[in-house]
């Protein structure tokens, strides 16, 4: 470190003699810091800021070649993705800080989606938790592991909205609702980063994609995006703005195109809603390879045009285009990109790196001994079990057919129930798949030992070999009930990955059409593991119980056996409309009610906005999920009938657990702002709140509104507007409202 601490020492000296400060750390210090570093700096060095590529171990893209090392001892490396191990980082660090001219050290980032080593329910399970405390655990937990294995930064939380269930990436969102993906985007913030990022347990977090990738075109990944500023300002920014209020120091362009202008080379969102509105003060990295891509888009003739145009757009980081790399300076010394461009790109980017202590300690994050710690801790795989039990949503429960007991033989069958491969779902990081992993058997077994597990795999997830059916009907006629665990494999979700069928693949309904007929007394329980909302339909007339536990995680095994035995009782809630068939998509709760409604009281009249062939009601609504329990919702009540624009409005509920087991439901608010001068949706979750009640208690829960939470934005502003208002606490976004009240102002 020696060289590092000389070259260190004459920035610094420089700084001190025209500060004469004292090097703490505020941000104005930082700032002059960054400033007299800066000043010793060459175009191309300011330039090297710029530049992200990638190590050779992982790739989630086309790989660009590079000769990173001699890039890197140029001094013309500022970043580096798909890189860990506190070993290899510091290796790769020791390289920047010692045999650079100016010894600046690089940032090293990475996609630690739902976890790092212990991996998590994949993001789109875990909200369905509505569990803020569990989910900023586990970002918590990842940026522990993370930042041992000398990584600096996380490309997460991902905050694209997604109403379309044939995306592929609606696996790592927090599904369809705004007011649930802030809060998510905020519990992921403080998560990660923590309350001091120069500790060297904590990591940048990047939201990601600004923005609207969620609503591409037929649900296909990287189609375009045509939306207008209603569904732009109330629908796909406000994660964003959540993040950004919550501190999230990093962002990435989208790869979609708003509205004709590709979102890497979108000014208006960068620059006039990013930078002026919202005042973000981090640096925005592209996604990979999307400053080249400009070009594919049809938005610039050359890569050379395409860096000019995402430079000027707002674009601080060039992941892997090469772009910056190749144009940039030649851009700057032609006149066609003020220097003071570039100067501001790498005055965010060494911003950041003096704010998480990298020039006080480099190698801070490169510590084997910690990393050999903290990786699997068992306190984190018990935390992961938590969550992947709680994240388990129960779709369906007849007859009470689940919980299991101990006293039963069951028959479980179907290609995922020792599958350790998938479990741990899709974009799972260094995650260990087969390895760590906990499989359902192996969950299961832990409860009913082998003699009274009857297993046999039927049938594969894709192919139509049913060679596996008699197996599985024999063992079933042996058992007392028949438990299957069945879904998509890992790689049908996430990117790259859209489906135009959202049906369960190959001939697993099959399997469980022939169990219901060859086996018709025994009850059928349906564990299902995937990374989208499903059509569900022909399984929920064949089967008695669906749990849906998307894909856990590493110890997703136990956690879903705790609450199949009732251990846990399921309290999960879905973040995401269940369609009854891929016609009715994209299908979500908050729809805009139309000029022509369908009338409750007579769902079939003719000229009204409906189907002719199916239902417009999904098969499972946004916000359901049955318990062990039941709870039932009584005395609604509200401190006023009118409120002013400095009231708050309070509203309680009393909910009894009227069952036979303890357990926790999620309650959820709802309102309806009945004339807008933007129409509003039908109905809004604007509050929620998991709470625990025993058995045959019972519990009042109170919610407070005020005017800022009826603001919307109506073409200029954010703005709340007088009128009358209808609200309700429910078990989910499947109820009428019955209670209302007037905005006075
Ligand atoms: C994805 C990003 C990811 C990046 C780096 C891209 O293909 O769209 O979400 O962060 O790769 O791995």
């Amino acid at each position: 470190m020696g060289k590092y601490i000389i070259k260190v020492a004459i920035v610094f000296s420089l700084f001190s003699c025209s500060r004469n400060n004292n090097f703490n750390n505020s941000e104005s210090d930082i700032y002059n810091k960054v400033d007299s570093l800066m000043s010793l700096m060459t175009l191309k060095e300011k330039i090297g800021q710029t530049i992200m590529y990638s190590g050779d171990w992982v790739t989630t893209g086309p790989t660009v070649s590079s000769n990173n090392i001699k890039l890197l001892k140029d001094g013309n490396l500022g970043a580096m993705l798909n890189v860990y191990s506190a070993k290899k980082t510091k290796e790769l660090q020791k390289i920047a800080v010692e045999e650079t001219r100016l010894g600046i050290p690089i940032l090293f980032g990475y996609d630690i989606i739902h976890g790092f080593k212990t991996i998590f329910p994949i993001n789109l399970g875990h909200a369905a938790s509505w569990d803020m405390k569990d989910i900023q655990k586990s970002a918590r937990i990842a940026a522990d592991e993370a930042s041992s294995a000398g990584l600096h930064w996380t490309f997460a939380p991902m905050l694209d909205i997604g109403r379309d269930p044939r995306w592929g990436r609606i696996s790592e969102g927090a599904g369809e609702d705004v007011f649930l993906t802030n809060e998510i985007a905020k519990a992921n913030v403080k998560g990660f980063q923590g309350d001091d990022l120069s500790k060297n347990n904590t990591i940048l977090a990047c939201a990601k994609h600004f923005v609207g990738y969620g609503a591409a075109q037929g649900g296909r990944d990287y189609h375009t995006v045509n939306m207008g500023q209603d569904e732009l300002r109330n629908v796909y920014l406000p994660p964003f703005k959540a993040a950004v209020d919550a501190g999230v120091q990093t962002l990435m362009t989208a790869f979609n195109e708003l509205n004709g202008v590709p979102a890497t080379g979108n000014k208006f969102i960068f620059r006039d809603i990013l930078r002026d509105e919202w005042g973000f003060k981090g640096f925005v990295v592209t996604d990979y390879t999307a400053i080249n891509e400009l070009v594919q888009h049809g938005f610039a003739e050359n890569e050379k045009r395409a860096t000019e145009i995402a430079i000027k757009a707002g674009v601080d980081m060039d992941m892997m285009s090469g772009a910056n790399r190749f144009y940039l300076e030649a851009l700057v010394n032609e006149g066609k990109v003020d220097a003071d461009l570039v100067n501001d790109s790498c005055r965010r980017i060494l911003f950041i790196k003096f704010k998480l202590g990298l020039f006080d300690d480099p190698y801070r994050y490169c510590d084997e001994n910690r990393e050999k710690e903290v990786t699997y801790k068992s306190e984190y795989l018990e935390s992961a079990r938590k969550s992947a039990a709680i994240s388990s949503v129960l779709l369906k429960n007849d007859d009470n057919s689940l919980p299991l007991t101990k006293n039963q033989t069951i028959a479980l069958i179907g290609p995922l129930v020792k599958d350790k491969e998938n479990i741990i779902g899709n974009w799972a990081a260094a995650g260990d798949r087969n390895g760590k992993a906990i499989s359902i058997y192996d969950g299961i077994k832990t409860y009913l030992g082998d003699a009274k597990i009857l297993y046999a795999k039927g049938c594969n997830i894709k192919n139509d070999d049913k060679s596996g059916f008699q197996e599985a009907i024999s063992l079933s006629r042996k058992a007392d009930k028949i438990v299957l665990v069945m879904g998509e494999d890992y790689h049908m979700s996430g990117e790259a990955a859209s489906r135009t069928n959202i049906k369960i693949p190959g001939i697993q309904t099959e399997l469980i059409k022939t169990l219901k007929e060859e086996v018709p007394d025994k009850k059928i329980i349906l564990i299902l593991m995937n990374g989208r909302p499903l059509d569900l339909s022909e399984e929920d007339s064949l089967v008695d119980s669906i749990l849906e536990i998307w894909f856990p995680g590493t110890i997703g095994g136990f956690g879903i056996a705790d609450v199949l035995f009732g251990v846990y009782n399921p309290s999960g809630k879905l973040p995401i409309t269940f369609p009854r068939n891929i016609g009715q998509v994209p299908i979500y709760y908050n729809v805009k009610n139309t000029g022509r409604p369908i009338p409750l009281e007579n769902p079939n009249e003719d000229y009204k906005s409906n189907y002719i062939d199916s239902p417009n009601t999904p098969l499972y609504p946004f916000g359901h999920g049955l318990s062990y329990t039941t709870f039932e919702y009584s005395d609604i009540s509200l401190s006023s009938n009118i409120i002013g624009e400095s009231d708050i409005l309070s509203i309680s509920v009393n909910i009894t657990n009227s069952g036979n087991y303890d357990g926790h439901e999620i309650v959820q608010l709802y309102i309806h702002d009945k004339v807008g001068s933007i129409t509003r949706p039908v109905k809004e979750l604007k509050g929620f709140s998991k709470i625990f009640i025993k058995k045959g208690e019972n519990k009042t829960v109170n919610f407070q509104l005020t005017c800022k939470d009826f603001k919307f934005f109506n073409g200029k502003d954010f703005i709340f507007e007088p009128g009358e208002f209808e609200v309700a606490i429910a078990g989910s976004s499947d109820f009428s409202f019955m209670h209302s009240f007037e905005l006075k102002l």
